[in-house]
This record gives structure tokens, C-alpha cells and sequence, in this order.
């Protein structure tokens, strides 16, 4: 099994899994970061989606005894297709996946509706110019007022010095939803 990267064992370690953590990742990719959450799951699950067949494919496998316990679970299917009936995630994760970018209102209206009471998005990117610290800063700032203009309530904005680009996260929580 090849090594988790860096900017993926970061990112793991940025969600702070709890054991009964209810995890969502959008774009999955290879499921690496799957399997650095599930060795820190006891009791909790993780869910992962992606939209290409083929990454949900190797990522089951890679992570195939955790599906077979049932703590991780697949799904090929786009974030705006999915349907989880009632399922909620105290913690949703993507890692470099455009909608969030391309289609911010979109992605994080699905978002909002999928977040226990409390819970936050964690937004993930890494950008092939990105070579200053002002640029990092000002992608953060952008997608800060991203958030908050989709009614997020931004609780940290971190930057990792990567190689060979450095990474931010954007944490953010959703306002409760009071009923009317
Ligand atoms: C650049 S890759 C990143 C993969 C992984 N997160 C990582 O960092 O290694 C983006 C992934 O997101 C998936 N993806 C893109 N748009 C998506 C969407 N709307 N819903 C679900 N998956 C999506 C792609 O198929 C691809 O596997």
C-alpha cells in the first residue's frame, strides 16, 4: 500500500477524528485519507463519495476491510446526485474538489443540509501557482467571504507549508436551523 502524502495525513490530522466521529468526504479520490481516518473510528463511520466510478473502485479495495466492518462506507455518485435519507455528519470533508470553488452556493447548500447541530465543512485546497504566502492569503480571504456570503460562520483558516505548494483549510459551521 503506498504512503499517505503529506498533505493528506495533515488534513487527517486537522479533522481531529473522534471515535464516534460521522465523517463525509466529497471526492474521495483514492481513499487514502479514508484509511488514516478509519485507524482513529471506533464506533463511528466514515462515508465517502466521489463521481468517478473508477476512484470509488480502488478506493473500496484499498480500504476493503474497513467496508467489510462497516466503518467506511462508498458511494459512486456526484455530491449533487447523492441522497444519505437522514444521515447526518458532525464532520464534512473535501480536499481539493472544484464544485466547492466552481459552484460554491450549490455545493454548500447540499452541505449545510447534511451537518449535525454543530458540526463544520473543512474546504481543503492546494493551488499549482500557489508559490508566495500572499497568495495562499488571498485564495483564504475569497473563500472566506465565500462561506460567509452562503451564511457559514468561519472558525479557523489554517496554511500548511507544503511541498511543493503549500495548503489552506477553511473550517466552517453552518448556523443552526431553528424550527419555525
Ligand atoms: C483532484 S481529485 C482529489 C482527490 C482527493 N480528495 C485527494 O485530495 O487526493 C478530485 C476528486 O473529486 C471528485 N469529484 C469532483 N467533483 C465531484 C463531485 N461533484 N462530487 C463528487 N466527487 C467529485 C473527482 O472525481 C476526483 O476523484
Amino acid at each position: 500500500m503506498t504512503k499517505a502524502s503529506e498533505r493528506l495525513v495533515w488534513a487527517v490530522e486537522t479533522l481531529a477524528v473522534e471515535p464516534a466521529d460521522h465523517v463525509l468526504e466529497i471526492g474521495c479520490g483514492h481513499g487514502v485519507a479514508v484509511s488514516l481516518i478509519c485507524e482513529q473510528l471506533a464506533g463511528g463511520k466514515v462515508t465517502a463519495i466521489d463521481r468517478s466510478p473508477t476512484m470509488v473502485d480502488m478506493a473500496s479495495r484499498r480500504n476493503r476491510a474497513h467496508v467489510a466492518s462497516g466503518k467506511a462506507v462508498f458511494q459512486a455518485i456526484a455530491l449533487e446526485q447523492a441522497d444519505f435519507g437522514s444521515e447526518r455528519f458532525n464532520k464534512i470533508f473535501a480536499f481539493h474538489v472544484n464544485l466547492f470553488w466552481k459552484q460554491p452556493a450549490r455545493a454548500l447548500g447540499i452541505v449545510k443540509q447534511l451537518l449535525t447541530p454543530g458540526g463544520a465543512v473543512y474546504l481543503f485546497h492546494q493551488l499549482p501557482g500557489w508559490k508566495e504566502t500572499s497568495e495562499t492569503q488571498a485564495f483564504s480571504k475569497r473563500a472566506t467571504d465565500m462561506l460567509r456570503s452562503n451564511g457559514f460562520a468561519v472558525r479557523e483558516v489554517l496554511a500548511k507549508d507544503l511541498k511543493p505548494m503549500p495548503a489552506v483549510c477553511l473550517i466552517a459551521e453552518a448556523p443552526a436551523i431553528t424550527p419555525g
